[in-house]
């Protein structure tokens, strides 16, 4: 069911972001999306890091958990929660650091398998990717549980030992809606009618970034408001590019901006930077809103800088990617998608998700 409605959401979602008014990569973005390299010394060297760090088993089995770039922070929050989780149960963890390139993680994932590991959590780098990653570890018939990025139902049947954990993401643009709705004025600051705004995106593969731009706006108008999108910025979930993009449209739009949704915390966080430094103050002058619950986003929804985040639960999903891998390891039956609900962050319950990342 949920997937039906996704893939349909998805052919609508094109036609209503190429309505907005455009989208545009800065410098940090672009280079940030060039394409992988070939296999390289990196990738060679990252391989040998990877076999060399995978010792002698322990009762538990071995688990080798990829990530697309440890810089990230949301995804530092998971991999810690991962790793702190699966060794409670008792297994040896290797975690790996793709740097955001496909090639050099298709190299951890070959090494993880030679090494004779019992199960792969594998996040991908590339979404597009996924078709690839898939037949490697089916042709090695390793279970695997593919977290954070959600590959299509298409590619999830194609190997009956995958299932994917992650949340979703219409859920938690549709949150950000509400959270714009919940403010005194309902994002219609200077009261003219409508809600003008920008929107800081992440990878735009992503179906997070791509469902949390369509669903934020989509609570808007579900609700009968009237919307102006001044400008799409891509920036990759990344904080600097986030702060530089909103520092320009802040100086090419001004007060016009009434509302900055951004698909990720890191870059509400650079968000946040740029409009304290034009001297606008959140909750007054703009509205700002960010997901996952980042501590430092937490924190500045107690302070009143953010008008809320959505919490991304880095917790519960790893708790269910371990189960599921135990489950594997085990031999025994599993589900194909485990999901965990985002929640709203408010200044009301802000303080209960104030734990350290
Ligand atoms: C998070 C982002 C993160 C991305 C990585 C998303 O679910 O909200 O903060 O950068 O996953 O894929």
């Amino acid at each position: 069911m949920k997937k039906f409605a996704a893939l349909a959401l998805a052919g609508c979602m094109a036609v209503s972001l190429a309505a907005c008014g455009g989208s545009a990569s800065t410098s940090t973005a672009a280079s940030e999306s060039t394409a992988p390299a070939e296999s390289t010394s990196a990738a060679e060297s990252a391989a040998e890091s990877a076999a060399e760090s995978v010792t002698e088993a322990t009762q538990g089995g071995k688990v080798g958990v990829c990530i697309y770039k440890f810089d990230d922070a949301f995804m530092t929050t998971y991999r810690n929660a991962l790793q702190e989780i699966l060794e409670g149960k008792g297994y040896e963890v290797t975690i790996v650091d793709g740097n955001n390139d496909q090639a050099k993680q298709n190299e951890q994932i070959n090494t993880f398998i030679t090494q004779g590991v019992d199960a792969l959590i594998i996040n991908p780098v590339m979404t597009s990717a996924a078709d690839q990653i898939i037949s490697t570890v089916k042709g090695a018939d390793v279970p695997t549980v593919l977290i954070n990025r959600e590959p299509t139902a298409d590619q999830m049947s194609a190997y009956d030992k995958l299932v994917y954990v992650g949340c979703d993401a219409a859920q938690s643009g549709t949150f950000q809606g509400e959270l714009i709705l919940d403010t005194e004025n309902k994002g219609d600051i200077n009261g003219d009618g409508k809600i003008t705004y920008i929107m800081c995106k992440g990878d735009p593969e992503n179906i997070d970034a791509q469902y949390r731009t369509e669903y934020s706006i989509k609570a808007l108008t579900d609700a009968g408001k009237e919307v102006e999108c001044l400008y799409e910025y891509l920036d990759n979930w990344d904080q600097t590019t986030a702060q530089q993009d909103v520092a320009n449209a802040l100086s090419q739009y001004g007060d016009k901006i009434e509302v900055v949704f951004c698909n990720n915390d890191a870059m509400a966080l650079g968000a946040l930077q740029s409009i304290q430094q034009a001297g606008r103050t959140v909750g007054k002058d703009v509205y700002l809103v960010g997901v996952d619950a980042l501590v430092e986003a937490v924190q500045n929804v107690v302070d009143g800088n953010m008008t809320g985040t959505v919490l991304n639960d880095d917790v519960g999903q790893a708790t269910k990617a371990a189960e599921a891998t135990k489950l594997f390891v085990e031999g025994k039956d599993v589900e194909k998608y485990y999901w965990v609900d985002y929640v709203k962050v408010t200044k009301d319950n802000a303080s209960q998700y104030l734990k350290e990342d």
